[in-house]
């Protein structure tokens, strides 16, 4: 069907020119002598009004055309709007494409977003996740564009996986096989399944982007990751979009320049090319959402060490349900007192305790720490998790062993290790927590099209 996509007739010089546009029925209004319809087809958050005197139509021409939801197409003439710079469209002929029930379950007025979650393949149509999906798309091309200018393979993890990348126990099986009586041991059913072994859905593609970086030197994976996470929070979800780096030659101090070079781009894309839809957001969902992103393009983000951080929370005079001490993992309220309270920006913990983290990060000379570092940001808390890679064999082998780790699991990732191995590290980005940052969505579930969480799959 030969047509215009509505972003275009606002931007371009379409005013007294004929035009055949496509859309859904947002809202409408109907008096006896004219009826009006805000038509939106996706390509921009605004809507276009469309015009129908209808003394130009037949009797019953208009029927189910202003239902709320429905899908029309329209040829008229670009007109002047009311309101200033705005276009509209005065119908000449008009085709029901796809009439909407009456039951459509978008009426005229501001649901709430725990009943859109009720409704994942028609809140889309609303503006919020309509501005929510278009960010999105173009923050994932700002992503590729930044690695791409800068060097960098995009490489393809895999999904289903032998191991354990962060040995958080939160992997989700992959199996053919079915509840079986018969079968007696753990070995004998692992056996009858379709891999012969157990596998389970990746957690993390770092394991095979570390292999990557140790040819191709700049690598980076962009795709599904999957924990079992049994808890209910805000930020968590069972499958979530990463963004993994591996730089070979590179050490935690590089890591975390790549790292911040990487989100003032990509924030920097986000605000030049998704303005009205952060405008939407700054005024629905986040007042001074712009400036807060702007001030993350402009500033420097802070970096404090992990042993430094507890003395400021212990000296902070809140009182946190986890009590703070040397060793704690920083929980949620620990990271919003850092973030919302004390740097009010985004800030580097480096050199982790050892025992909290996982067991390819690079020790420290002192025997307690590892070059780990988490990126926490006001408002959602750790939005990047990083590290230097242990490089040498006979330490990496000693971890593996100490936690008790399967070592026929890992053995490829040591070969690494013994063959050119070189200081090489890397990050985790999760691309719902950046959209959460972003968008000003407080909620994890609101950013990503089809949330899964725990008791939730629709
Ligand atoms: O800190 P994490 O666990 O780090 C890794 O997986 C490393 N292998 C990354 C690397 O060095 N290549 O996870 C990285 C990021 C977190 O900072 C967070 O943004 C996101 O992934 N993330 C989640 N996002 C949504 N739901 C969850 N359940 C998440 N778990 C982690
Ligand atoms: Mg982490």
């Amino acid at each position: 069907m030969e047509h215009i996509d509505l972003c275009k007739i606002r931007r371009g010089d379409y005013v007294g020119k004929k035009v055949a546009v496509c859309g859904w029925v947002r809202t409408s209004r109907d008096s006896k002598n004219v009826a009006f319809v805000e038509l939106n087809d996706g390509s921009e958050l605004n809507h276009i009004q469309v015009v129908f005197e209808k003394a130009d139509f037949d009797a019953h021409t208009l029927d189910g055309v202003l239902n709320l939801g429905a899908a029309i197409s329209v040829v008229g003439k670009v007109e002047n709007g009311l309101k200033a710079e705005s276009v509209e469209i005065r119908a000449e002929k008009v085709e029901l494409l796809g009439a909407s029930d009456p039951s459509y379950p978008l009426q005229k007025k501001r649901h709430t977003m725990e009943y859109l979650r009720t409704i994942p393949h028609l809140r889309v149509r609303t503006n919020t996740f309509n501005a929510v999906f278009r960010v999105r798309s173009e923050l994932s091309y700002a992503i590729h564009k930044f690695f791409h200018d800068n060097g960098y393979y995009y490489v393809h993890s895999p999904i289903i996986t032998g191991s354990d990348c962060e040995g958080a126990g939160e992997v989700f099986k992959v199996t053919t096989v079915g509840f079986d009586k018969t079968v007696k041991s753990e070995d004998e059913y692992n056996a009858k399944d379709f891999f012969g072994r157990p596998a389970g859905l990746t957690v993390s593609g770092q394991l095979e982007g570390e292999v990557m970086a140790t040819a191709l030197g700049k690598i980076y994976t962009f795709g599904p990751t999957f924990r079992a996470e049994n808890s209910n929070t805000p930020r968590h979800a069972a499958e979530f979009w990463q963004i993994e780096p591996e730089v070979a030659f590179a050490d935690i101090n590089d890591i975390i320049g790549i790292a911040t070079d990487m989100i003032k781009s990509i924030i920097g894309h986000v605000m030049d090319n998704c303005r009205p839809e952060l405008e939407f957001f700054d005024a629905r969902f986040e007042n001074g959402l712009i400036a807060k992103l702007q001030n993350v393009v402009d500033s420097e983000f802070a970096r404090v060490d992990y042993t430094d951080a507890i003395e400021i929370l212990k000296k902070s005079g809140k009182t946190f349900v986890y009590p703070v001490e040397w060793g704690l993992d920083l929980q949620t309220e620990h990271e919003r007192y850092l973030t919302d309270e004390y740097f009010k920006k985004p800030v580097f913990v480096v050199n982790y305790p050892r025992k909290i983290k996982s067991f390819y990060m690079k020790k420290n000379p002192d025997g307690k720490t590892v070059a780990a570092t988490d990126l926490l940001v006001p408002g959602v808390g750790e939005i990047i998790g990083c590290s230097e890679r242990e490089n040498d064999y006979d330490k990496l082998l000693a971890e593996i062993k100490a936690r008790g780790m399967k070592l026929s699991d890992y053995e490829n990732y040591l070969d690494l290790r013994k063959y050119g191995s070189v200081p090489h590290s890397g990050f985790g980005l999760g691309l719902e927590r950046i959209m959460m940052y972003i968008t000003g969505m407080s909620n994890i579930r609101d950013t990503i099209e089809f949330p899964r969480t725990k008791d939730e799959l629709r």
